[in-house]
Protein backbone atom coordinates (compact mmCIF):
# COMPACT_ATOMS: atom_id res chain seq x y z
CA UNK A 1 0.00 0.00 0.00
CA UNK A 2 1.48 3.40 -0.32
CA UNK A 3 -0.02 6.18 1.30
CA UNK A 4 0.41 10.03 0.10
CA UNK A 5 0.31 12.94 2.15
CA UNK A 6 -1.00 15.71 -0.39
CA UNK A 7 -1.28 19.49 -0.33
CA UNK A 8 -3.11 21.89 -2.72
CA UNK A 9 -3.11 25.78 -2.29
CA UNK A 10 -3.72 26.32 -6.37
CA UNK A 11 -5.87 29.48 -5.96
CA UNK A 12 -7.93 30.20 -2.40
CA UNK A 13 -8.64 26.62 -1.21
CA UNK A 14 -5.96 25.44 1.42
CA UNK A 15 -5.91 21.44 1.33
CA UNK A 16 -4.39 18.04 3.01
CA UNK A 17 -5.22 15.20 2.50
CA UNK A 18 -3.87 11.17 3.21
CA UNK A 19 -4.53 9.16 0.25
CA UNK A 20 -4.05 5.15 0.12
CA UNK A 21 -3.42 3.80 -3.49
CA UNK A 22 -4.92 6.80 -5.34
CA UNK A 23 -8.27 5.40 -4.14
CA UNK A 24 -9.10 5.37 -0.14
CA UNK A 25 -9.51 9.03 1.68
CA UNK A 26 -8.27 8.37 5.18
CA UNK A 27 -8.66 12.34 5.49
CA UNK A 28 -9.67 15.49 3.33
CA UNK A 29 -9.15 18.73 4.93
CA UNK A 30 -10.37 21.92 2.65
CA UNK A 31 -9.57 25.42 4.78
CA UNK A 32 -11.30 27.71 2.62
CA UNK A 33 -10.50 31.60 2.48
CA UNK A 34 -13.93 32.78 0.40
CA UNK A 35 -14.52 35.14 3.03
CA UNK A 36 -11.14 37.13 2.99
CA UNK A 37 -11.77 37.54 -0.69
CA UNK A 38 -15.73 38.13 -0.58
CA UNK A 39 -15.16 42.07 -0.15
CA UNK A 40 -13.11 42.14 -3.24
CA UNK A 41 -15.45 40.43 -5.71
CA UNK A 42 -13.09 37.84 -6.32
CA UNK A 43 -9.27 36.29 -5.29
CA UNK A 44 -6.54 38.94 -4.44
CA UNK A 45 -3.71 36.82 -5.24
CA UNK A 46 -1.12 38.23 -2.56
CA UNK A 47 -3.85 37.84 0.22
CA UNK A 48 -4.45 34.25 -1.01
CA UNK A 49 -0.67 33.65 -0.66
CA UNK A 50 -0.16 35.17 2.92
CA UNK A 51 -3.44 33.04 4.13
CA UNK A 52 -1.86 29.53 2.43
CA UNK A 53 1.43 30.55 4.64
CA UNK A 54 -0.63 30.65 7.71
CA UNK A 55 -2.99 27.83 6.94
CA UNK A 56 -0.72 25.50 5.17
CA UNK A 57 0.54 23.83 8.81
CA UNK A 58 -2.52 23.54 10.58
CA UNK A 59 -4.11 21.64 7.47
CA UNK A 60 -1.43 19.39 7.33
CA UNK A 61 -1.43 18.65 11.13
CA UNK A 62 -5.16 17.84 10.97
CA UNK A 63 -4.68 15.59 7.75
CA UNK A 64 -2.32 13.46 9.85
CA UNK A 65 -4.16 13.57 12.80
CA UNK A 66 -7.56 12.60 11.44
CA UNK A 67 -5.74 9.79 9.07
CA UNK A 68 -3.76 8.86 12.63
CA UNK A 69 -1.09 8.79 11.30
CA UNK A 70 2.59 10.28 11.78
CA UNK A 71 4.72 11.96 8.78
CA UNK A 72 6.65 8.86 9.42
CA UNK A 73 4.05 6.38 8.08
CA UNK A 74 3.86 8.38 4.66
CA UNK A 75 5.29 7.04 1.18
CA UNK A 76 4.92 9.80 -0.59
CA UNK A 77 4.03 13.85 -0.58
CA UNK A 78 2.93 15.12 -3.55
CA UNK A 79 1.82 19.07 -3.68
CA UNK A 80 -0.24 20.69 -6.94
CA UNK A 81 2.75 22.68 -8.77
CA UNK A 82 0.14 24.28 -11.66
CA UNK A 83 -1.86 25.87 -13.04
CA UNK A 84 -2.74 28.47 -10.50
CA UNK A 85 -1.09 31.57 -9.08
CA UNK A 86 2.27 31.62 -9.15
CA UNK A 87 2.64 32.84 -5.27
CA UNK A 88 0.27 30.04 -4.00
CA UNK A 89 1.57 27.76 -5.69
CA UNK A 90 4.71 28.33 -4.15
CA UNK A 91 3.70 27.92 -0.64
CA UNK A 92 2.23 24.30 -1.04
CA UNK A 93 5.42 22.98 -3.38
CA UNK A 94 7.74 24.49 -1.17
CA UNK A 95 5.95 22.95 2.14
CA UNK A 96 5.53 19.61 0.56
CA UNK A 97 9.40 19.26 -0.79
CA UNK A 98 10.71 20.32 2.83
CA UNK A 99 8.23 17.38 4.22
CA UNK A 100 9.58 14.86 1.34
CA UNK A 101 13.01 15.90 2.54
CA UNK A 102 12.28 15.17 6.05
CA UNK A 103 10.46 12.00 5.78
CA UNK A 104 12.90 10.77 3.51
CA UNK A 105 10.16 9.73 0.87
CA UNK A 106 9.71 11.19 -2.99
CA UNK A 107 8.05 14.40 -3.98
CA UNK A 108 5.30 14.83 -6.14
CA UNK A 109 4.62 17.22 -8.28
CA UNK A 110 0.86 16.99 -9.68
CA UNK A 111 -1.29 19.28 -12.11
CA UNK A 112 -4.37 20.84 -11.25
CA UNK A 113 -6.34 19.80 -14.00
CA UNK A 114 -5.04 15.95 -13.99
CA UNK A 115 -6.14 16.08 -10.41
CA UNK A 116 -10.00 16.70 -11.05
CA UNK A 117 -9.96 13.84 -13.74
CA UNK A 118 -8.80 11.46 -11.22
CA UNK A 119 -11.13 12.67 -8.52
CA UNK A 120 -14.22 10.70 -10.12
CA UNK A 121 -12.00 7.44 -9.09
CA UNK A 122 -12.19 8.54 -5.37
CA UNK A 123 -16.20 7.99 -4.76
CA UNK A 124 -16.83 5.51 -7.59
CA UNK A 125 -13.30 2.93 -7.93
CA UNK A 126 -15.43 0.87 -10.71
CA UNK A 127 -15.80 3.70 -12.81
CA UNK A 128 -15.31 1.31 -16.65
CA UNK A 129 -13.73 3.60 -19.14
CA UNK A 130 -13.64 5.20 -21.42
CA UNK A 131 -15.77 8.37 -19.60
CA UNK A 132 -16.36 11.87 -21.09
CA UNK A 133 -15.71 14.12 -18.42
CA UNK A 134 -16.38 17.61 -17.71
CA UNK A 135 -14.32 19.96 -15.60
CA UNK A 136 -16.46 23.61 -15.44
CA UNK A 137 -14.71 25.85 -12.34
CA UNK A 138 -13.58 29.35 -11.93
CA UNK A 139 -10.52 29.12 -14.04
CA UNK A 140 -11.28 26.10 -16.33
CA UNK A 141 -14.18 24.32 -18.69
CA UNK A 142 -12.10 21.49 -20.30
CA UNK A 143 -14.11 18.32 -22.17
CA UNK A 144 -11.59 15.05 -21.64
CA UNK A 145 -12.26 11.49 -23.06
CA UNK A 146 -10.67 9.82 -19.98
CA UNK A 147 -9.02 6.10 -20.06
CA UNK A 148 -9.55 5.08 -23.71
CA UNK A 149 -7.14 2.15 -22.79
CA UNK A 150 -8.71 -0.06 -19.95
CA UNK A 151 -5.10 -0.96 -18.89
CA UNK A 152 -4.24 -0.47 -15.76
CA UNK A 153 -0.58 -0.26 -16.48
CA UNK A 154 -1.40 2.60 -19.31
CA UNK A 155 0.72 5.57 -18.17
CA UNK A 156 -1.77 8.20 -16.67
CA UNK A 157 -0.72 10.73 -19.20
CA UNK A 158 -1.95 8.53 -22.36
CA UNK A 159 -5.31 7.62 -20.28
CA UNK A 160 -6.76 11.08 -21.14
CA UNK A 161 -7.52 13.32 -24.06
CA UNK A 162 -8.89 16.70 -24.21
CA UNK A 163 -11.68 17.19 -26.94
CA UNK A 164 -12.66 20.57 -26.13
CA UNK A 165 -11.92 23.61 -24.06
CA UNK A 166 -13.23 26.95 -23.53
CA UNK A 167 -11.87 30.13 -26.29
CA UNK A 168 -12.83 33.06 -23.84
CA UNK A 169 -14.45 32.91 -19.81
CA UNK A 170 -14.35 29.87 -18.05
CA UNK A 171 -17.86 28.46 -16.97
CA UNK A 172 -17.40 29.46 -13.16
CA UNK A 173 -15.58 32.87 -14.59
CA UNK A 174 -19.18 33.28 -17.08
CA UNK A 175 -21.45 33.13 -13.51
CA UNK A 176 -19.38 34.91 -11.15
CA UNK A 177 -18.94 37.92 -13.36
CA UNK A 178 -23.11 37.75 -14.24
CA UNK A 179 -23.37 37.43 -10.77
CA UNK A 180 -21.43 40.88 -10.21
CA UNK A 181 -23.36 42.32 -12.44
CA UNK A 182 -26.63 41.37 -11.25
CA UNK A 183 -25.18 42.03 -7.80
CA UNK A 184 -25.63 38.82 -6.39
CA UNK A 185 -22.17 38.74 -4.33
CA UNK A 186 -19.09 36.38 -4.78
CA UNK A 187 -18.88 33.54 -5.24
CA UNK A 188 -21.65 33.84 -7.83
CA UNK A 189 -22.20 30.25 -8.94
CA UNK A 190 -24.37 29.45 -5.89
CA UNK A 191 -26.21 32.60 -5.41
CA UNK A 192 -27.55 32.27 -9.24
CA UNK A 193 -28.17 28.55 -8.67
CA UNK A 194 -30.41 29.38 -5.16
CA UNK A 195 -32.22 32.27 -7.44
CA UNK A 196 -33.15 30.21 -10.77
CA UNK A 197 -35.23 28.30 -8.65
CA UNK A 198 -37.34 31.17 -8.43
CA UNK A 199 -37.19 32.21 -11.88
CA UNK A 200 -38.87 31.15 -15.21
CA UNK A 201 -34.97 29.27 -17.46
CA UNK A 202 -37.38 29.84 -20.60
CA UNK A 203 -38.22 33.79 -20.10
CA UNK A 204 -35.63 34.69 -21.85
CA UNK A 205 -33.72 33.50 -25.14
CA UNK A 206 -29.82 33.91 -24.31
CA UNK A 207 -27.64 32.72 -27.02
CA UNK A 208 -25.80 29.38 -26.81
CA UNK A 209 -22.38 29.76 -27.96
CA UNK A 210 -20.39 26.95 -30.99
CA UNK A 211 -23.10 24.97 -31.90
CA UNK A 212 -21.69 21.94 -32.99
CA UNK A 213 -18.53 22.67 -31.74
CA UNK A 214 -16.62 20.77 -28.99
CA UNK A 215 -14.68 24.28 -27.84
CA UNK A 216 -16.96 26.69 -25.18
CA UNK A 217 -17.57 30.11 -25.17
CA UNK A 218 -19.39 32.31 -22.61
CA UNK A 219 -18.03 35.87 -23.62
CA UNK A 220 -21.41 36.35 -25.65
CA UNK A 221 -23.53 34.96 -23.02
CA UNK A 222 -22.06 37.65 -20.67
CA UNK A 223 -22.15 40.40 -22.91
CA UNK A 224 -26.34 39.46 -23.61
CA UNK A 225 -26.93 38.94 -20.23
CA UNK A 226 -25.77 42.57 -19.63
CA UNK A 227 -27.60 43.66 -22.96
CA UNK A 228 -30.29 42.55 -22.11
CA UNK A 229 -30.54 44.33 -18.33
CA UNK A 230 -29.63 47.48 -19.67
CA UNK A 231 -32.46 47.16 -22.37
CA UNK A 232 -35.19 46.01 -19.27
CA UNK A 233 -34.30 47.46 -16.04
CA UNK A 234 -37.87 46.08 -15.18
CA UNK A 235 -36.85 42.92 -15.97
CA UNK A 236 -37.37 39.92 -13.35
CA UNK A 237 -33.54 39.27 -11.86
CA UNK A 238 -34.66 36.02 -10.88
CA UNK A 239 -35.94 35.34 -14.71
CA UNK A 240 -32.20 36.69 -15.95
CA UNK A 241 -30.42 34.39 -13.57
CA UNK A 242 -32.68 31.46 -14.73
CA UNK A 243 -32.41 31.96 -18.33
CA UNK A 244 -28.44 32.59 -18.02
CA UNK A 245 -28.33 29.56 -16.19
CA UNK A 246 -30.07 27.67 -18.72
CA UNK A 247 -28.06 28.87 -21.57
CA UNK A 248 -24.61 27.95 -19.55
CA UNK A 249 -26.06 24.57 -18.76
CA UNK A 250 -27.04 23.62 -21.97
CA UNK A 251 -23.92 24.87 -23.77
CA UNK A 252 -22.01 22.06 -21.36
CA UNK A 253 -24.48 19.34 -20.67
CA UNK A 254 -24.69 19.50 -24.82
CA UNK A 255 -21.21 19.14 -25.42
CA UNK A 256 -20.15 16.49 -22.80
CA UNK A 257 -22.87 14.42 -24.18
CA UNK A 258 -22.39 14.58 -27.86
CA UNK A 259 -18.70 13.65 -26.79
CA UNK A 260 -19.97 10.90 -25.26
CA UNK A 261 -21.47 9.66 -28.09
CA UNK A 262 -18.62 10.28 -30.39
CA UNK A 263 -16.06 8.21 -27.84
CA UNK A 264 -18.36 5.84 -26.95
CA UNK A 265 -18.05 6.61 -23.20
CA UNK A 266 -19.87 4.26 -20.84
CA UNK A 267 -20.49 7.91 -18.58
CA UNK A 268 -20.69 11.37 -18.18
CA UNK A 269 -18.58 12.57 -15.23
CA UNK A 270 -18.36 16.45 -14.07
CA UNK A 271 -15.96 18.25 -11.66
CA UNK A 272 -14.98 21.50 -10.92
CA UNK A 273 -17.19 23.89 -8.58
CA UNK A 274 -19.81 24.49 -11.35
CA UNK A 275 -20.50 20.62 -10.93
CA UNK A 276 -22.05 21.88 -7.83
CA UNK A 277 -24.78 23.38 -10.15
CA UNK A 278 -27.85 22.12 -9.31
CA UNK A 279 -29.41 22.25 -12.74
CA UNK A 280 -26.14 21.11 -14.62
CA UNK A 281 -26.25 18.23 -12.01
CA UNK A 282 -30.17 17.39 -13.50
CA UNK A 283 -29.68 17.90 -17.14
CA UNK A 284 -26.16 15.67 -16.80
CA UNK A 285 -28.40 13.04 -14.82
CA UNK A 286 -31.23 13.31 -17.57
CA UNK A 287 -29.25 12.95 -20.65
CA UNK A 288 -27.44 10.16 -19.05
CA UNK A 289 -30.63 8.01 -18.15
CA UNK A 290 -31.62 9.24 -22.08
CA UNK A 291 -28.35 7.40 -22.99
CA UNK A 292 -28.42 4.29 -21.17
CA UNK A 293 -25.09 5.75 -19.60
CA UNK A 294 -24.40 6.21 -16.09
CA UNK A 295 -23.58 9.56 -14.49
CA UNK A 296 -20.99 10.37 -11.98
CA UNK A 297 -22.14 13.33 -9.88
CA UNK A 298 -19.55 13.42 -7.44
CA UNK A 299 -20.02 15.43 -4.28
CA UNK A 300 -19.32 18.98 -4.06
CA UNK A 301 -16.45 18.20 -1.92
CA UNK A 302 -14.60 16.20 -4.57
CA UNK A 303 -15.94 18.48 -7.27
CA UNK A 304 -14.23 21.60 -5.56
CA UNK A 305 -11.03 21.79 -5.01
CA UNK A 306 -9.49 19.69 -2.26
CA UNK A 307 -6.17 17.86 -1.70
CA UNK A 308 -7.67 14.54 -2.06
CA UNK A 309 -7.85 13.89 -5.53
CA UNK A 310 -4.09 15.80 -5.75
CA UNK A 311 -3.11 12.00 -3.81
CA UNK A 312 -5.11 10.45 -6.75
CA UNK A 313 -3.46 11.78 -9.41
CA UNK A 314 -0.22 11.45 -7.67
CA UNK A 315 -0.54 7.73 -6.93
CA UNK A 316 -0.54 7.63 -10.67
CA UNK A 317 1.78 9.62 -11.79
CA UNK A 318 4.47 8.31 -9.05
CA UNK A 319 2.98 4.79 -10.93
CA UNK A 320 3.73 6.37 -14.22
CA UNK A 321 7.04 8.46 -14.00
CA UNK A 322 8.44 8.36 -10.56
CA UNK A 323 9.50 11.31 -8.08
CA UNK A 324 9.36 14.75 -9.59
CA UNK A 325 13.27 16.11 -8.65
CA UNK A 326 13.74 18.42 -5.98
CA UNK A 327 14.63 21.36 -7.76
CA UNK A 328 11.66 21.38 -9.96
CA UNK A 329 9.08 24.68 -9.68
CA UNK A 330 5.76 25.71 -10.18
CA UNK A 331 4.26 26.51 -13.42
CA UNK A 332 0.85 29.11 -13.29
CA UNK A 333 0.23 28.36 -16.92
CA UNK A 334 0.48 24.57 -16.98
CA UNK A 335 -1.95 23.06 -19.31
CA UNK A 336 -3.59 19.58 -20.29
CA UNK A 337 -2.70 17.73 -22.76
O1 LIG B 1 -13.34 24.38 -8.63
P1 LIG B 1 -13.57 25.62 -7.85
O2 LIG B 1 -13.93 25.50 -6.41
O3 LIG B 1 -12.32 26.57 -7.90
C1 LIG B 1 -11.63 26.84 -9.07
O4 LIG B 1 -12.05 27.80 -9.76
O5 LIG B 1 -10.64 26.12 -9.37
O6 LIG B 1 -14.71 26.43 -8.64
C2 LIG B 1 -15.19 27.66 -8.21
C3 LIG B 1 -16.21 28.14 -9.22
C4 LIG B 1 -16.68 29.56 -8.97
O7 LIG B 1 -16.65 30.25 -10.20
C5 LIG B 1 -18.10 29.37 -8.49
O8 LIG B 1 -18.97 30.45 -8.82
C6 LIG B 1 -18.52 28.11 -9.20
O9 LIG B 1 -17.37 27.30 -9.17
N1 LIG B 1 -19.64 27.44 -8.52
C7 LIG B 1 -20.85 27.28 -9.07
C8 LIG B 1 -21.67 26.67 -8.08
N2 LIG B 1 -20.90 26.46 -6.97
C9 LIG B 1 -19.66 26.93 -7.26
N3 LIG B 1 -21.32 27.62 -10.28
C10 LIG B 1 -22.61 27.35 -10.54
N4 LIG B 1 -23.45 26.79 -9.65
C11 LIG B 1 -23.04 26.44 -8.41
N5 LIG B 1 -23.89 25.87 -7.55
ZN1 LIG C 1 -9.92 23.35 -9.53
Amino acid sequence: MTTILALETSCDETAAAVVDDGRTVRSSIVSSQVDLHARFGGVVPEIASRAHVELIGPVIADALGEAAIELTDVDAVAACHGPGLAGALLVGVSAGKALALVAGVPYVGVNHLEAHLYAAWLDEPDLEPPLAVLIASGGHTLLVIVGESSDETVVARERHRVVGQTVDDAAGEAFDKVARFLGLGYPGGPAIDLLAHEGDPEAIAFPRAMPGERDFSFSGLKTAVVNHVQRNPDAAVADVAASFQAAVVDQLAGKLAAAADAAGATALVLGGGVAANSALRARVAADAGASGRRAFLPPPSLCTDNAAMIGAAAWWRLRADGPTPLDAGVDPVLGLT
